[in-house]
């Protein structure tokens, strides 16, 4: 099968490349960087689509930049919003599946268990309400699209929170974290095995399987026993010590959902996948950056 990769730079990119790139996968990877594909230019996408002919589309180019996108919201709605319709459209062109991805953002944070997909978006900010935007663009353009939301994504790659932690851990005394927002963390190598069970599942059943899933790991946390657990299982030569704040003590641009966890069960059962435990996601991220415990 083969395999484009919008956003190639980013962190869910490299790991659903090295993920379909293993040897004997039977899969031609093309992880195509921003420079390469700008997806918020509709007549490149369809360029790229014509010349590529994939059998799948992983869409993970977007505009990640949750504070920045509060002043650059023209950015963000082109590439999450128009950008990923145009991306739908080609891959529908040329037959290719459309996997698009999305964000635990979209939500306003006031569920009391995890979300469900049927449950009523109302993000807080820019970056979810464009995301939010791009998930109806693509089932626009291509209604026979997946689309996965996705949370609290980290990996040894780019920059996320848990390479932040790792870095302020080893330069400083003190790690200040807020502890009332609850979401679940997600190790980008455990959402690449997801995606190739989903790249794998039967394409008759393909039909039935598009719409909309979150796609998370089990166990809801916040961010500062996230980061406890990053500290305590990298043994850091001096660990810092990991103190809990509020969000209004760490005020930001955006407003974050207070509770963002989403439920994986509807992927779970089309899919026959078991949604691992976060914390055996943060061991492997670890043991890839080789100072697991
Ligand atoms: N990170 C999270 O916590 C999180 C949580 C929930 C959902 N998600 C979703 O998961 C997906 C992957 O996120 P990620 O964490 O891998 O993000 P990431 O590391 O920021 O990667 C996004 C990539 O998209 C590229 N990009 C930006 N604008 C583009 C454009 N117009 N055309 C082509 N590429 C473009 C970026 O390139 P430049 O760096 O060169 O701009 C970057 O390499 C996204 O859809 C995101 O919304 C992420």
């Amino acid at each position: 099968m083969k395999l484009l990769i919008t956003g190639g730079s980013g962190q869910l990119a490299l790991a659903l490349d090295r993920r379909f790139s293993r040897a004997n996968s039977g899969h031609t990877v093309v992880r195509l960087s921003r420079a390469e594909l700008d997806i918020s230019s509709r007549s490149d996408c369809q360029r790229i689509a014509n010349e590529i002919r994939p059998d799948v589309v992983l869409n993970c180019a977007a505009y990640t930049a949750v504070d920045r996108a509060e002043s650059d919201a023209d950015a963000a709605f082109a590439i999450n919003a128009a950008g990923a319709g145009f991306i739908a459209e080609a891959a529908r062109s040329v037959n290719a599946r459309m996997v698009h991805f999305s964000t635990d953002y979209v939500f306003d944070g006031t569920s009391e268990r995890p979300y469900v997909e049927t449950d009523t978006c109302a993000p807080l900010g820019v970056y979810g309400a464009s995301k939010l935007a791009g998930e109806t663009a693509v089932f626009e353009a291509d209604p026979s699209a997946v689309v996965l939301r996705l949370s609290w994504v980290y990996s040894n790659d780019g920059a996320n929170f848990y390479k932040t932690m790792l870095r302020l851990g080893s330069e400083r005394p003190e790690l200040r974290v807020v502890a009332d927002q609850q979401g679940i963390p997600n190790f980008t190598g455990e959402l690449a095995d997801a995606v190739a069970t989903l790249v794998a599942a039967n394409s008759e059943k393909h039909k039935q399987q598009r719409g909309l899933y979150h796609l998370s790991a089990a166990g809801v946390t916040n961010w500062h026993a996230f980061a406890s657990e990053i500290v305590a299982r990298a043994k850091l030569k001096q660990p810092p010590a990991v103190t809990a704040i509020a969000t209004r003590d760490f005020p930001t641009p955006a407003k974050r959902p207070a509770m963002s966890a989403l439920n994986s069960a509807r992927f779970a059962e089309a899919f026959a996948w078991q949604p691992p435990n976060w914390i055996s996601g943060l061991d492997r991220c670890l043991a890839e950056r080789g100072t697991s415990a």
